[in-house]
């Protein structure tokens, strides 16, 4: 996975908790990395799934809600960083149909080694949609952390249900329904 979800990771945990937090971290999860992440670079998703292990140790956090709450964070640098991307779209629902068919086949012309997963939006009404999740990474939980962050970003409210679906592994695939509420 893309060295890019990594380096936000650690500025995210230097940020919310502190630089010592960040060295426990590399040090209790013994990366086959070294801990040393480029944004270009390229590293086992396994690495990012150890790293919230062990900051949940040290936090006390649940997994659960580190994982969301990087999603979230992970969301804003993306509108920080590809602002290009949010040029003309006026609503979290509309944006988030646009990644599949768009957004994430630009990120793969940027970064080469890419390969973000599959979302699938089925739009029931302006209010209401079905975003369907699947990866070879069990990260339907950051999905759900993106989501929330993507409706964070448009100044939305969206009630966000999450249906856990086999896939190839728990975390792999799942449903999502997603109602903006007024
Ligand atoms: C709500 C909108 C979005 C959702 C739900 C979403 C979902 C995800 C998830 C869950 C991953 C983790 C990898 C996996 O599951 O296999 C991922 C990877 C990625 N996404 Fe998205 N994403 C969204 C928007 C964006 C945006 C706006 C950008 C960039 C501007 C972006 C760029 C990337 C990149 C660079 C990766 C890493 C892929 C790799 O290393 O193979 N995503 N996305």
């Amino acid at each position: 996975m893309k060295g890019i979800i990594f380096t936000e990771f650690m500025e995210m945990v230097e940020d919310r908790f502190s630089e010592e937090v960040v060295e426990e971290i590399i040090e209790l999860a013994d990366l086959p990395s070294g801990g040393a992440y480029t944004s270009l670079g390229t590293y086992s998703h396994a690495e990012v799934l150890n790293l919230v292990t062990c900051l949940s140790q040290v936090s006390g956090a649940k997994v659960e809600d580190l994982v969301q709450a990087f999603g979230e964070y992970l969301f804003g640098r993306f509108a920080d960083v590809h602002a290009d991307f949010f040029d003309n779209v006026s609503g979290s629902l509309d944006f988030m149909m646009k990644v599949e068919d768009y957004i994430h086949i630009e990120v793969q012309k940027l970064y080469p080694e890419a390969t973000p997963p599959k979302l699938s939006c089925n739009r029931i009404a302006d209010n209401e949609m079905i975003l369907h999740y699947a990866s070879h990474r069990p990260f339907a939980p950051l999905a759900k952390g993106l989501i929330q962050g993507c409706a964070g970003w448009f100044k939305e409210t969206i009630e966000v249900s999450m249906d856990a679906l086999p896939g190839t592994g728990p975390g792999t695939e799942a449903r999502f329904h997603l109602v903006k509420v007024a």
